[in-house]
């Protein structure tokens, strides 16, 4: 048995259904577990105004509308109060650093994740740069899922939750198909994963490549490594070394 480090995620916004999915499958075992503890926290809450309101115009002019860093800061303080230990801040923004699973190791290496989920044209910049200055967090990190542009930080922040907690010990059941990633370092370094069989032997005239029931394992493995290869040239040739 590893240690168990039982990882806090606190998320922020103004959709807190959407993070049902959060109670399914792996991250949902994970929490009856006790290997993590989440809490959603609806941004309108700490709102003042009898609208709720949530954003503004933005200086300058332009386009849709700014969310307040009056709003958020307030929000974000209040999770920072009932915090242990100095959380990291997460911050999923088209403009960020472009998500990976080096990075997903990084954040499954800490104990207590904050998400601020913007939406609309996104948050005030200033809330950044208070929190990078504050010292209140260990880190401030702003996080790209890829190059398209998405509606609101939601959906993005299950992503990386879901590729950061199927790392933390105890959370997948069977610990080699995490080294064991098309993306993991150290395994196949930089190689897609080539195709895969199970019953039945022959299906809809398709037949499961004999080297696979040969029972050499060398073989078997070298197959495996070649197929992955052909792959990544094919979809990936970005990722040849
Ligand atoms: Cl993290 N947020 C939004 N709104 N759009 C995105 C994204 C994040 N990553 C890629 N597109």
């Amino acid at each position: 048995m590893k240690k168990m480090l039982k990882m806090r995620v606190d998320l922020i916004t103004i959709f807190p259904d959407y993070f049902a999915p959060l109670k399914l499958s792996l991250f949902g075992k994970a929490q009856e577990a006790g290997l993590v503890e989440v809490e959603i926290h609806d941004l309108r809450s700490f709102t003042l105004d009898k609208h709720k309101t949530v954003d503004d115009a933005p200086y300058g002019g332009g386009p849709g509308m700014v969310m307040s860093p009056v709003v958020w800061g307030d929000a974000i303080d209040s999770v920072l109060r009932q915090a242990k230990t100095k959380p990291v801040l997460v911050v999923p923004t088209p403009s960020g650093n472009v998500f990976n699973q080096e990075m997903a190791i990084k954040l499954a290496s800490f104990e207590h994740l904050v998400f601020i989920n913007g939406r609309y044209e996104g948050i005030d910049s200033r809330v950044v740069e208070h929190y990078q200055q504050s010292g209140e967090f260990s880190e401030v990190l702003e996080i790209s899922i890829g190059d398209y542009v998405l509606a609101g930080g939601e959906v993005a922040s299950l992503v990386i939750l879901e590729a950061t907690s199927r790392l933390i010990n105890g959370v997948l059941g069977n610990e080699d198909s995490v080294t064991d990633d098309s993306f993991a370092p150290g395994a196949m370094q930089n190689l897609l994963e080539g195709p895969i069989y199970t019953r039945p032997a022959s299906w809809q005239g398709l037949n499961v490549p004999e080297v696979l029931m040969s029972g050499d394992h060398a073989k078997i493995a070298q197959w495996r490594k070649d197929e992955a290869i052909k792959r990544t040239r094919k979809f990936r040739p970005d990722l040849q070394s």
